[in-house]
């Protein structure tokens, strides 16, 4: 990789994800041009888009293109027309087979209230207010990868429905260390979800982590299960610092703690492995609102500023986007799953020009 000279993969996909992308990438190209960044921007088809055209949801071609490029811009898969489907075609296999091939184990959700939306949380104010949290995901194991898995007849005669949790130690003890990191550059405090109450490979899990954690002295460890993580998240969001979780636990709880920033609009989120990584929101392709121009693109715009953080060691540049947002809220321009009373409801294309408007502002 030449120094400023990077290719980045896109891939839209289906509903509302070429909506999004589009405005994603015209805040990307102006911190390109202003930053005298050479970005290629490939695109590529993933997810039921490609299934419709090819006959599979990840091309060959596609997942090259993702395994050459410097990162990976991914818009949001899915939709009912493929949802009876075999699985093994499905739109979501795409994305399950890029996390597991460029083995990006480590899923990064930043749940950040803007101090501007605190109304457009289904909770009281004071509860929401301040909070900040990093949700570490483990993103290449647990029951959405292991095996068996699938639906067999038994003896009986009767069907059987069967995923595997499963997680080696090495894998815990990786996406530990990420999670012990990241909790070292903000407030110190890491906890780790899991059910081991109940469950052994989460038992597991609770002792890797605990072992991880006594190369990690400056860092406050706690552990609590998932249900009751479920429920303090709702009770008290702002306990918590970085939390580090299985796949499947981690997928659960990050929707539910989209809530508390108003809107799973507003999420983005980073997946990093050793050398590659994919930018996404974390919501879905949203079928029911797709080609409106009403669907939010915040969370791909700030999935593309975590990309200038994480890939492109951008930092003042992530941020500035990051402000600009935050700016654009202020101004009281909201989509419509953020609009309030009083706010200026516009759509998914105006939202990217005024966000644009002050990204340009900042830069100058
Ligand atoms: C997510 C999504 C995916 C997941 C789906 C689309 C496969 O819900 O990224 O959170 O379950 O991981
Ligand atoms: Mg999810």
């Amino acid at each position: 990789m030449k120094q400023n000279n990077y290719n980045i993969a896109v891939f839209a996909g289906d509903g509302i994800g070429p909506e999004i992308i589009k405005e994603a990438l015209k805040i990307l190209k102006i911190i390109a041009e202003k930053k005298k960044l050479n970005l290629q921007l490939h695109e590529g088809l993933a997810g039921g888009c490609a299934y419709d055209r090819f006959g599979v949801p990840l091309p060959d071609a596609s997942l090259e293109l993702a395994l050459q490029s410097d990162a990976v811009l991914l818009g949001a898969v899915g939709g009912p027309q493929w949802e009876s489907l075999d699985y093994k075609v499905r739109p979501e296999r795409a994305l399950l087979a890029l996390r597991e091939k460029l083995g990006i184990f480590a899923n990064l959700r930043p749940v950040v209230v803007f101090e501007e939306l605190l109304e457009a949380s289904p909770l009281k104010k004071n509860i929401v207010q301040g909070i900040d949290i990093m949700i570490v995901r483990e993103l290449t194991g647990d029951v959405y990868f292991g095996k068996p898995r699938g639906v067999k007849k038994g003896k009986d005669g009767k069907r059987y429905g069967v995923n595997t949790m499963v997680y080696s130690e090495d894998e815990i003890r990786r996406i530990a260390v990420r999670a012990f990191e990241i909790a070292r550059t903000r407030k110190k405090n890491l906890l780790s979800v899991d059910k081991a109450n109940v469950l052994e490979c989460t038992e597991l899990w609770r002792n890797v982590v605990t072992e991880v954690g006594q190369n990690y002295p400056d860092i406050t460890l706690k552990h609590m299960y998932v249900d009751n993580c479920a429920m303090q998240l709702i009770r008290n969001p702002a306990q918590f610092d970085v939390i580090v979780t299985s796949n499947l636990f981690g997928d659960i709880l990050s929707d539910e703690a989209a809530m508390l920033t108003g809107s799973i609009g507003m999420l983005p989120s980073a997946s990093l492995g050793e050398k590659k990584a994919l930018y996404e929101p974390i919501h879905g392709s949203a079928p029911d609102i797709a080609g409106k121009n009403i669907a939010n693109p915040l969370a791909t715009i700030l999935s593309a500023a975590l990309m200038l953080r994480y890939s492109f060691s951008m930092q003042p540049e992530a941020e500035l986007i990051e402000k600009a947002v935050a700016e654009t809220l202020k101004e009281g321009f909201r989509t419509q799953d953020i609009h309030q009373p009083g706010t200026k409801l516009i759509s998914t294309e105006a939202m990217g020009d005024a966000v644009a408007k002050n990204v340009r502002n900042l830069l100058n």
